[in-house]
């Protein structure tokens, strides 16, 4: 990596984290990305140069109990806890959020993996990624839980942090009112940076893992099952991501493919699509898979690739523009530097996917998910794994009143109704919500505001 081409925004964006202690390869995947920023890069992949992608599914595979519980011995969970949930008005990690009886994310995912540890006598690290803005919080939030350290592997993989960037000149932004804000993680692409830079690849194969299964933390279905660990180790793959059938929901959303070039798979997102090729991607009989984030890696591949690489995977850019306070859009608009950890997909050779079903994928981006997540529709075990208990998953839609998570709180105090019995809950206008609610089949409310009283039972 050079410094050709490096402008003054490169240049004080470069400065601003040295002076802040910022690891030097996360300097130099920054500026990486900041000369295709720079050089107007889009990442566009027509549809003239990729294939769909078809796939095995897990259902299908031969897995025996004996080989899931040995590969489940060799694995180390990794959870991506470092986003700062700002769809939904957050500035600290959405895992933070109770999710029922008193219990968040949090508490949810260290009591999934104690119970998988009792259930197959594993070792099963559990590792948090977090970034500068979530590690106090998930830190503190965890240390109920004493017996969750696993001797020699650290809690926390700390992610790095980059200058926001002004849109109009790529300089970094100075916002004095809250210097904290003039910073962002630089997306869940920065694992690979952070696993490098903090060895913690050579640390988990010399403790005698073999492999690593990443998600998101606000997937809760996304638990390191023994049958997925088995097919994975089995594979013989480097590198593998669960998939999940395209729905007309997510017919906007990103998908699989291979890549004509080369034959290998990659992840198309939106942003990536040309406006001829729109219908194309919302295809999905010819596009049918969407990825969940949900991720297995082999160590010692991962080691050698990033050696090969002198520790950057060189993962495609994502420019992803807010305004430099999330909560404030009269604040001047900002570019982010970001990469996505699936788009890693395209730089292992033998890397593969696998179709798994929704139960694995219950992912939280709006105040609608969390309803759902909060009401009756699943159960949640003594395994702490999700259970849905309703014929279907509602399809809810809140007005724009509910999209900050403080808002919706408020407007839904004393709890979420019942939607298991919900074929669709759609809310138009300003609603509080009483206790006790129950919603049957279609339900939608209008009207510029009201209150549904304790103990309504609303019906088509
Ligand atoms: P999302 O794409 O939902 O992003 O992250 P987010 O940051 O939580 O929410 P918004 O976009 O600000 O509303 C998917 C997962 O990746 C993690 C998040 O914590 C979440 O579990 N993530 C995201 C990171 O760990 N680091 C990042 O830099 C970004």
């Amino acid at each position: 990596m050079t410094e050709s081409g490096s402008g003054p925004g490169l240049r004080a964006a470069r400065d601003k984290m040295i002076a802040a202690g910022v690891h030097p390869l996360a300097i130099e995947v920054f500026a990486h990305h900041y000369r295709q920023l720079e050089r107007g890069e889009t990442g566009m992949i027509p549809e003239s140069a990729i294939e769909p992608l078809d796939m095995p599914a897990l259902a299908d595979a031969d897995v025996t109990e004996e080989d899931g519980v040995r590969a489940l011995r060799e694995t180390a969970v990794i959870k991506l806890n470092g986003g700062l949930g700002t769809s939904m008005g957050m500035d600290r990690a959405k895992s933070l959020l109770c999710v029922r009886r008193g219990l968040s994310f949090l508490d949810i995912i260290a009591r999934q993996v104690l119970h998988l540890r009792r259930t197959y006598d594993a070792s099963l690290p559990l590792i948090f990624m977090n970034s500068f803005r979530t590690s106090a919080d998930t830190l503190a939030a965890l240390s109920r839980y004493a017996d969750l350290p696993v001797d020699g592997v650290p809690l926390e993989l700390m992610q790095n942090k980059e200058p926001k960037l002004l849109e109009k000149n790529l300089m970094p932004v100075s916002w004095q009112k809250d210097p904290t804000l003039e910073w962002c993680p630089p997306g869940h692409g920065d694992i690979y940076t952070a696993l490098s830079a903090s060895g913690l690849v050579g640390t988990l194969l010399d403790a005698g893992y073999r492999q690593v299964f990443i998600s998101n933390a606000d997937n809760l279905g996304a638990v390191a099952e023994p049958r997925v660990a088995g097919w994975f180790a089995g594979s013989g793959a480097p590198f593998a991501i669960e998939a999940v059938r395209r729905t007309p929901s997510d017919r906007k959303g990103g998908h699989f493919a291979i890549r004509k070039a080369d034959g290998r798979i990659v992840l198309r997102e939106t942003a990536q699509t040309l406006p001829a090729d729109q219908k194309a991607l919302a295809d999905l009989d010819r596009h049918r898979f969407a990825s969940t984030n949900n991720i297995w890696v082999n160590l010692e591949a991962l080691r050698s690739e990033l050696d090969s690489r002198d520790g950057m995977l060189g993962l495609p850019l994502i420019r992803n523009v807010k305004h430099v306070d999330p909560a404030d859009s009269s604040t001047p608009k900002v570019i982010q530097i970001e990469s996505a950890m699936g788009a890693a997909i395209e730089v292992f050779s033998g890397a593969q996917t696998i179709e798994v079903t929704r139960r694995r994928f219950v992912p939280v981006k709006t105040t609608n998910d969390l309803l759902v997540l909060r009401s009756d529709v699943y159960d949640l075990g003594d395994d702490f794994v999700l259970d849905q208990a309703s014929p279907m998953i509602p399809f809810v839609d809140l007005d724009g009143v509910y999209k900050l998570v403080g808002d919706f709180d408020k407007r839904f105090k004393e709890g979420a109704p019942s939607l298991r019995q919900a074929e669709s809950f759609v809310v138009d206008g300003d609603w509080t919500f009483g206790d006790n609610i129950t919603v049957v089949g279609k339900v939608t409310l209008d009207g510029e505001r009201g209150r549904v009283e304790s103990g309504t039972v609303l019906t088509s």
